[in-house]
């Protein structure tokens, strides 16, 4: 008996995860899906700019992924994008989640399902990792140039 309810609890919960709904109340109150800022960025177009494995590293800690932790495993350097994404958000720090890969495909799957497009300051950010790293290196060529600059003054 024991067995058997411990089994249908394991199947009910997790084939029971349904991605809107899930979205719905726990998303929802801080992401609008194509609607533009709320207290966190429009996640419309999610799937495109973000690869899945950053964003269940991300939602499951983004405290870890934002600031680092040396004494957690994945999150001892802090993640360049998830830097760029809390600077434009900030003070607010995306509470924790506890949301696996299967489950978050299906939040995504939700989300492409709706068509829309991001609005807001997200998507003004470079959208890719490859965008933000060479954004980053321009920065740094010019903090260089500057500093050069400054030097010569002197
Ligand atoms: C209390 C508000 C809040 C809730 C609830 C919340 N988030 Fe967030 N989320 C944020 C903020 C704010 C950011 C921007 C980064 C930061 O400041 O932490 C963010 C960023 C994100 C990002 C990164 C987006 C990007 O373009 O890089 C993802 C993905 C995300 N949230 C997914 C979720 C999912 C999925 C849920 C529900 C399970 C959720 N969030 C619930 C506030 C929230």
């Amino acid at each position: 008996m024991k067995f058997v309810l411990m089994f249908t609890f394991i199947l009910s919960s997790s084939f029971a995860f349904d991605g809107a709904k899930h979205f719905k109340q726990n998303c929802a109150s801080c992401h609008t899906i194509g609607g533009g800022d709320k207290t966190g960025p429009d996640l419309a177009g999610l799937s495109k700019r973000r690869k899945i494995d950053w964003i269940v590293k991300f939602v499951n800690y983004p405290e870890g992924m934002i600031s680092g932790d040396e004494e957690e495993e994945g999150y001892e350097k802090a993640d360049e994008v998830a830097k760029k994404v809390y600077a434009l958000y900030k003070p607010t720090m995306m509470p924790e989640q506890e949301l696996d890969k299967k489950q978050i495909k299906a939040i995504l799957k939700y989300i492409d399902s709706l068509k829309k497009e991001p609005k807001g300051k997200i998507a003004t950010l470079a959208q890719t990792k490859k965008a933000v790293r060479k954004e980053l290196r321009k920065e740094r060529k010019e903090a260089k140039k500057l500093n050069k600059a400054q030097k010569k003054q002197k």
